[in-house]
């Protein structure tokens, strides 16, 4: 089927899963539940802007994709996944439109549950932070609920959010809004990492390949023994560690530069920065695009 017919061809059925906003991280959530058989791609009904954005979603994963914002939140569980400043464009568009019993999860960094409930004029409204390691169904959310959430909603949740991976119910926004800082950005700040190791290690002389090897098995070794020793981190770092050593030469580098104080000063950007975005007026659809 093409993108073009599956536009045509929104089911009349009620979708399961509805996403308003077809970019990286619905694509990740899709993987994820189709994935795990949570949902089947049949039962997904994507609204997305972009033509070619639709026709991508529909080809990989066989979502059913369309134009109209309001046909996907029809669906029982809909997913707000656009960017900060396209929120306000969203909200007008579905405000009161929403059947009484939708369960909204939106994953918007930023934009509070207030916000979503008034610009909805829908009660319950659940936020929630997953990163983009979904994919692999090794996200970690961390969300909460609106007040009245009922306990079959929050059920229904609890088991969309566990298909990507660890979930965490906070008691409150600001917790929320901490993972944003931490959990959200991390796969940007590993992999920033990975590319800066391979960059040092071909300057050592490494070939390219070799390099990313010695770095990517390194760090997934050291993941695993986290893990599974359930040692602390720090305990694990003095293992390597021994008085006078090589390991040591390095880490006193790392602190000497401040390397931990700068990571500090990362997350707080991003909490501040997530913050800001959800504080900024949200825009009217006449200033962004129509979905
Ligand atoms: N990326 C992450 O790691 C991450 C992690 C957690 C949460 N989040 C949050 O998840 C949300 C989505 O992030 P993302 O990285 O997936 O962004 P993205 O790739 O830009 O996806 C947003 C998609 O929505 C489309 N869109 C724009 N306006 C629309 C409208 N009115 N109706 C329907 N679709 C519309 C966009 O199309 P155009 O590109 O044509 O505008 C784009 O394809 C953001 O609020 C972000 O804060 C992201």
């Amino acid at each position: 089927m093409t993108a073009e017919s599956s536009d045509a061809a929104v089911p009349s059925r009620r979708p399961a899963l509805g996403f308003i906003g077809g970019g990286v991280m619905a694509e990740a959530l899709i993987e994820a539940v189709t994935g795990s058989c949570l949902a089947p791609p049949g039962t997904i009904l994507v609204g997305e802007v972009d033509e070619e954005r639709r026709r991508v979603l529909h080809e990989r994963h066989g979502v059913e994709v369309t134009a109209d914002n309001l046909a996907a939140a029809a669906a029982e569980l809909v997913v707000l996944a656009v960017k900060p400043q396209q929120s306000g464009v969203v909200l007008q568009q579905l405000r009161g439109q929403l059947r009484e019993d939708t369960i909204v999860v939106s994953i918007i960094a930023g934009t509070r549950l207030q916000t979503l409930c008034e610009g909805l004029e829908h009660p319950f409204v659940v936020r929630a932070m997953p990163n983009t390691p979904a994919r692999v169904r090794k996200a970690a959310t961390f969300w909460c609920a609106s007040a009245g959430s009922s306990k079959p909603a929050l059920l229904r949740v609890r088991s969309l959010l566990g298909a990507l991976g660890t979930e965490v119910e906070v008691a409150d926004e600001a917790g929320v809004e901490m993972a944003t800082g931490l959990a959200g950005p991390m796969p940007a700040f590993v992999f920033f990492l990975i590319e800066a190791f391979i960059d040092a290690g071909v300057v050592l002389g490494l070939p390219r390949d070799q390099a990313t090897l010695a770095t990517v098995e390194s760090m997934r070794g050291s993941m695993e023994l986290l893990h599974r020793t359930q040692e602390s981190p720090a305990a694990l770092r003095k293992q390597v560690t021994s008085p006078g050593g090589a390991t040591l030469a390095g880490l006193k580098v790392l602190e000497s530069a401040g390397v931990r104080e700068t990571m500090g000063a990362a997350v707080r950007a991003v909490h501040a920065r997530a913050q800001e975005l959800g504080r900024q007026p949200l825009a009217s659809p006449e200033s962004g695009k129509e979905g």
